[in-house]
């Protein structure tokens, strides 16, 4: 039997979801266990790990050789633990017993200025500029009157800053959980001592994209892609998201509904549709292509894409970690595919060690 080793950053952590997984996999002759980095023991390269029990739905401590194949579900942060993390991920990408099943992609900004060299997906990618002094943030703003910024290891929305430059003051708008928060700078003092405290982390400027839909709701396009066995990637489903009235962000954390694509897609104007169905179509067939020639292999990918207001359609986020939530929420058939994908790419990863008699590597 194959070993897939579910793994994140702790044991809760997408409980529910590996369990699905956990019930379908004797079916691909896959058990599937889960564990985190911290549960490798490093005397003797094996590894404390859960494995369910499908009769009592319970996961049962066990200790095993590291598995044969990992399906990497660890989503870092700026606390400890990801930092602790990141070093003993990195080792077993490199261990030769063990294969990830997707890689990861690395930080936004990397990802964003490598996109940028594409000829066909450069008109997609907002401007997108690395700011690491006070100085950057107030000549851009000064000219632009409104930007975004947003952190080099971000997700969830966290610590998305929009900036407006008005009159008086400025604001920077950005959301704690679900709570819209707003800050306003009468002088420039303030603001640069608020900039300054921001700059500890690294952080990106763009400019602030409308992406507000005619109802005053922030949306975005979440395309959920995964790669087939012939390396033919495949749009398997898509969700708007949809964040709070007059809110700033579509993440889910951030309290967004999610809608169908179609419901949304009926909506806009019946110019900007044959405008969006072409450019999806760009973005897809170039996107996964060429992330997985640079990072890969991957193995899926959530691709975050915005109509503005200015009738442009943008790239504002790539996840080589996608959640499924939205998709099952507006396409419930696709859960036995959404279930089953991660089993079946480990299984054809082994059958290519099997057909090579070597260690698994797809090229
Ligand atoms: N340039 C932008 N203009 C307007 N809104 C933006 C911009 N960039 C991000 N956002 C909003 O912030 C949310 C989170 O940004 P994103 O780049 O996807 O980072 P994260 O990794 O935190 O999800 C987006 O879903 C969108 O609602
Ligand atoms: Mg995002």
């Amino acid at each position: 039997m194959i070993t897939l080793g579910f793994m994140s950053l702790t044991r809760q952590h997408e409980q529910d979801f590996s369990a699905e997984l956990a019930v379908r996999a004797p079916e691909f002759g896959i058990r599937l266990i889960r564990f985190t980095p911290f549960d490798i023991l490093p005397d003797t390269l094996r590894v404390k790990a859960l494995v369910y029990h499908p009769a009592s739905s319970n996961w049962n401590e066990t200790e095993l050789a590291i598995p044969d194949y990992i399906y990497d579900r660890c989503f870092y942060g700026k606390d400890s633990q990801s930092q602790k993390a990141k070093p003993i991920v990195e080792w077993l990408k490199k261990y030769p017993k063990t294969e990830f099943i997707g890689r990861g992609l690395p930080d936004k900004w990397t990802v964003l200025q490598d996109l940028q060299e594409h000829s066909v997906i450069n008109p997609y990618i907002p401007e997108t500029i690395k700011v690491s002094r006070f100085e950057q943030i107030h000549s851009y703003l000064s000219k632009e009157k409104t930007c975004i910024l947003k952190p080099v290891f971000g997700a969830g929305g966290r610590g998305v800053i929009l900036l407006e430059l008005g009159k008086k003051n400025i604001t920077a708008t950005y959301h704690i959980g679900k709570d819209k928060q707003t800050k306003s700078f009468s002088n420039q003092a303030s603001f640069k001592t608020w900039c300054k405290k921001v700059l500890q982390h690294q952080y990106l400027i763009q400019p602030y994209l409308n992406i507000q839909d005619k109802e005053q709701y922030p949306c975005d396009i979440r395309l959920f892609m995964q790669k087939n066995v012939d390396g033919e990637w495949h749009t398997v489903g898509k969700a708007v998201r949809r964040g709070n009235k007059n809110g700033l962000l579509a993440n889910l954390s951030g309290g967004s509904d999610t809608l169908t694509f179609d419901t949304w897609f009926e909506n806009i104007p019946k110019k900007q549709q044959v405008v969006l169905l072409d450019d999806v179509f760009s973005i897809t067939q170039s996107v996964p292509y060429y992330l997985d020639e640079r990072y890969g292999p991957l193995f899926e990918l959530g691709l975050d894409i915005c109509l503005a207001k200015d009738g442009r359609i943008w790239i504002l986020d790539i996840n080589s970690k996608p959640g499924r939530k939205s998709i099952l929420h507006v396409s419930p058939e696709k859960k036995e595919h959404l279930f089953t994908c991660p089993l079946k790419r480990c299984k054809y990863l082994f059958s290519l060690q099997n057909q090579k008699g070597v260690l698994p590597r797809e090229s």
